[in-house]
C-alpha cells in the first residue's frame, strides 16, 4: 500500500500517545461546587444527585479535607437558608449561611480557595434571581443587592465571587462596590454565558430554588444563540470580569470554543447538576462506565477551550488525573 501519511503511527502505545497529547490538564483547574445549609450535624444526600450532599457548617470540614487530599484546592459554596423572603435578605446577611460557612472554612483551611455563587434565587420566597416588579425580575434594583451580597461574602472570607444571576450590569456593580470597600484585589468570575437550561433541574431540587412561577428565560440566555454568548462575554470583560464562565458545559462545547477564541481572560466551564445526574443514573443502570464517561466529558470541556472546570465530579477527576488515566 502506497501511503506515506499514517496517523496510527502516533497511536502505537501509551508512551507515544501521551507524548502527542494535545490537551493537558491540571488538578489546580478544578472547582468543586458544594451545598451548605442551616442546622447542625447534617450531611444529607441530595436525592437527584446521588453522592452529593448538603452539609451543615459543622459537618463540611471532613468533605473539604477529602477534597484537598485529592488535590482539589478550590470550592464554590451555594447556600441553603432556612428563611426566605421577597427581597432575599439571607443572601446579604452577614450571618447568612454562606457567610458563616466562609468564616468556618477560612479558619479551618487557610489554604483552601473559597469562591461563592452570588445570586438571590436560593433566598427569595418566589425563587427568582432578583427583586420582582410585577411578574418580572427588575434588573436595576437587583444590582445593589447582588453587590451587597458579593461584598458580604468577601468580608466573610471569600477569595473570589461568582455572580450567576444574569442581570445586566452586575459585574460592574459588584466591581464598584468591592473596590469602594477596598477589595480591589478580589477577582470576579462571571457566569457570563449562562443559558436557561433544563440541565439545572437537580440543582433546583438540591437548593430549593425553583421559581415559584414562570421561568428564567427573561434573564438567562436562549440556548439557540451563540453570538449572543460572545456579546455577553465581551460585555462582562469590559465591566471588569476576571474569568468568564460558560454554563452548562456538555451541550455547549461550541460556545466554550467560540468564547475562548475571543476573550483574553481565563474561561471556565460548569458541568452542571443535570450532567452529573445523567451520568449517575445511566451508570447505576449499567448502561455506561461511569469513570470513563466522567473523564471523557472533562477532557471534552478542556479540549473545547476551558481553562477551569467546575464539576461535582472534581474529586473523581482529580483521581483519574493522579492515576494518569486522563490528563
Ligand atoms: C443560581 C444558580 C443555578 C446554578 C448555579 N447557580 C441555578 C439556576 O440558575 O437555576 C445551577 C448549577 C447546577 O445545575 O449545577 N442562579
Amino acid at each position: 500500500m502506497d501511503m506515506t501519511v499514517r496517523p496510527r503511527r502516533l497511536r502505537g502505545n501509551d508512551t507515544i500517545r501521551r507524548m502527542v497529547r494535545e490537551t493537558r490538564m491540571d488538578k489546580a483547574s478544578l472547582i468543586y461546587p458544594m451545598f451548605v445549609r442551616e442546622g447542625s450535624g447534617i450531611r444529607e444526600e441530595i436525592p437527584s444527585m446521588e453522592g452529593q450532599y448538603r452539609y451543615s457548617v459543622d459537618c463540611m470540614g471532613f468533605e473539604l479535607e477529602r477534597l484537598m487530599d485529592a488535590g482539589v484546592k478550590s470550592v464554590m459554596f451555594f447556600g441553603i437558608p432556612d428563611h426566605k423572603d421577597e427581597v432575599g435578605s439571607g443572601a446579604y446577611d452577614e450571618n447568612g449561611i454562606v457567610q458563616r460557612a466562609l468564616r468556618e472554612a477560612r479558619k479551618q483551611f487557610p489554604d483552601l480557595y473559597l469562591i461563592t455563587d452570588v445570586c438571590m434565587c436560593e433566598y427569595t420566597s418566589h425563587g427568582h434571581c432578583g427583586l420582582l416588579c410585577g411578574h418580572d425580575v427588575d434588573n436595576d434594583s437587583t444590582l445593589e443587592l447582588l453587590a451587597k451580597t458579593a461584598l458580604s461574602h468577601v468580608e466573610a472570607g471569600a477569595d473570589m465571587v461568582a455572580p450567576s444571576d444574569m442581570m445586566d450590569g452586575r459585574v460592574a456593580a459588584i466591581r464598584r462596590m468591592l473596590d469602594q470597600a477596598g477589595h480591589t484585589g478580589t477577582p470576579i468570575m462571571s457566569y457570563a454565558v449562562k443559558y436557561a437550561s433544563a440541565f439545572y433541574g437537580p440543582f433546583r431540587e438540591a437548593a430549593g430554588s425553583a421559581p415559584a412561577f414562570g421561568d428564567r428565560k427573561s434573564y438567562q440566555m436562549d440556548f439557540h444563540n451563540s453570538r449572543e454568548g460572545i456579546r455577553e462575554a465581551l460585555l462582562d470583560v469590559e465591566e471588569g470580569a476576571d474569568i468568564i464562565m460558560v454554563k452548562p458545559a456538555l451541550a455547549y462545547l461550541d460556545v466554550i470554543r467560540e468564547v475562548r477564541n475571543v476573550v483574553n481572560t481565563p474561561v471556565a466551564a460548569y458541568s452542571v447538576s443535570g450532567e452529573y445526574a445523567m451520568i449517575k443514573a445511566a451508570a447505576k443502570l449499567g448502561y455506561i462506565e461511569e469513570e470513563r464517561i466522567i473523564g471523557e466529558m472533562a477532557v471534552g470541556a478542556y479540549r473545547a477551550g476551558a481553562d477551569i472546570y467546575l464539576t461535582y465530579f472534581a474529586k473523581e477527576i482529580a483521581k483519574l488525573m493522579e492515576e494518569g488515566r486522563i490528563g
